[in-house]
């Protein structure tokens, strides 16, 4: 590791800087080889990211209900998998993680309470799933994603099912059966989370170690680990610790109000803001509960946030602006919305109204050209905002950084012909 991460970076400035032990950790969505056109990440693609990552995530794969097995979210995965094994030979410094969950596991949701609320036996059982997964595939460990559903996904099943019992209660048990639903998948109180989540951490270690393979966490983006984590009971049992500090305020969870997309300390307060809902809180937070800050791996998003403006906005204090129109049109990189990858953030904004703050971060807009049509309001890391974020991430001592995700970076060069921008500026660290 020390050999691989010591050798000097000598920057375009002409400065040399001496890479110590600081970790890159590359997210890559494997569906990103399904897509076609520009938006297409080929093999070529990843593996000129690889140089400049030490963890490669695969994301992600899913969990059957009932039995708690890991399994693909898609048979087409399987061969992305399978190029794990070559890699590692062309890669010998890198460490290919397998991830779960990450959002993306979006069919019964409850199961992932219901793992939690399960017993040791369960526990163990999906431990030794992942084992088998993790070692079919020769990757080095496993990303516990671990996906907490969210209100909204609950409250949509209940409703499905209390509709369906109005019609037969005989058809609504065998639909919860077949959903491998059962009083098991109730959101457990914090404080049982908490030594639930301890234990399913400790088993899945306990399996993984004695196979010397790797296990992190990634703690998704508005999780407040303070629920789900008791920090001083998991941080013997994980090797590293992804934070995804972004997207407090995003077009789906928050419609009509926008905010900074990560900003590294608390901005202005504002009645609308979480005084929490910054970079520095989250580090803070897990370093006060005892966490190692070698452990901890600062994660940065590779695009921006859209909305819609359809109104005129009056005494708004932009970017926390409280009348916005619901997310605006993805990109073909993401076929999302409200989401577009950074190189369709870098030719948007060009000719918006943008304002830059590299600790707060930034945000674009335009108004409406037509009543109530292609107003647009951007929020977005660049390059100052995670140069801002690298200088914080090196003076607090962390393990490093990640990237959410390689296929969302211009990978291209279509912002100044120079590509994977933002991973070039986590790896380089400029300072
Ligand atoms: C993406 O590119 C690869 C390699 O050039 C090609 O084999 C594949 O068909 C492309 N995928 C799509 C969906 O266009
Ligand atoms: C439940 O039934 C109501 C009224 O019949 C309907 O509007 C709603 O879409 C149904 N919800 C689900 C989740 O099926
Ligand atoms: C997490 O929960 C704690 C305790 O309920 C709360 O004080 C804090 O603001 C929350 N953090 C975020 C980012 O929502």
């Amino acid at each position: 590791m020390k050999l691989l991460l010591g050798f000097l970076v000598v920057l375009a400035a002409g400065h040399m800087v001496l890479a110590d032990n600081f970790n890159v950790v590359c997210f890559y969505d494997t569906f990103s080889v399904l897509r076609g056109g520009s938006a297409n990440f080929t093999q070529n693609d990843l593996e000129t990211s690889l140089q400049l990552c030490t963890h490669l995530v695969y994301g992600y794969v899913g969990m059957r209900p009932g039995s708690y097995e890991v399994v693909t979210l898609d048979k087409r995965q399987l061969p992305i998998f399978q190029q794990v094994r070559e890699l590692k030979k062309k890669y010998r410094n890198v460490k290919f993680l397998l991830s779960l969950g990450g959002n993306e596991d979006h069919s019964n949701p409850e199961k992932y309470y219901g793992l939690l609320n399960g017993d040791v036996g369960k526990h163990q059982a999906f431990a030794k799933s992942a084992l088998d997964f993790v070692r079919q595939h020769q990757f080095d460990g496993l990303d516990l994603a671990y996906q907490l559903p969210t209100e909204e996904a609950i409250k949509k099943r209940s409703k499905f099912l209390s509709n369906l019992s109005k019609v037969s209660t005989a058809v609504t048990n065998k639909v919860k059966s077949n959903l491998g639903l059962s009083e098991d998948s109730k959101k457990p109180s914090a404080e049982k989370a908490r030594t639930q989540m301890s234990s399913l951490i400790r088993e899945v270690r306990n399996t993984f170690s004695s196979n010397k393979l790797m296990l992190t966490l990634t703690v998704l983006p508005n999780v407040n680990a303070s629920g789900f984590y008791d920090v001083r009971s998991i941080i013997a049992n994980l090797d590293l610790i992804n934070l995804a500090p972004f997207d407090f305020r995003n077009p789906h969870n928050s419609r009509k109000v926008a905010d900074y997309l990560s900003p590294l300390k608390a901005p202005p307060k504002h009645q609308l803001r979480n005084p929490n809902a910054n970079v520095d809180s989250q580090i803070q937070y897990w370093l006060s509960q005892g966490a190692n800050s070698k452990q901890m791996i600062l994660g940065v998003p590779a695009y921006g946030r859209t909305w819609q403006i359809k109104k005129v906005l009056k005494n708004d204090r932009l970017p926390i602006s409280s009348s916005l129109g619901g997310p605006a049109a993805g990109d073909e990189k993401t076929h999302k919305r409200g989401l577009i990858g950074w190189s369709e953030v870098c030719k948007n904004v060009k000719s918006m109204t943008k304002f830059e703050d590299k600790t707060f971060g930034n945000y674009a807009y335009r108004g409406m050209e037509v009543k109530g049509a292609n107003g647009l309001l951007v929020t977005y890391e660049n390059v100052d905002s995670v140069t801002e974020k690298a200088a914080y991430a090196q003076s607090r001592g962390l393990g490093g950084m990640a990237l959410f995700d390689l296929s969302l970076d211009d990978f291209r060069g279509e912002c100044n012909g120079d590509k994977f921008t933002l991973l070039k500026t986590i790896r380089y660290k400029l300072l």
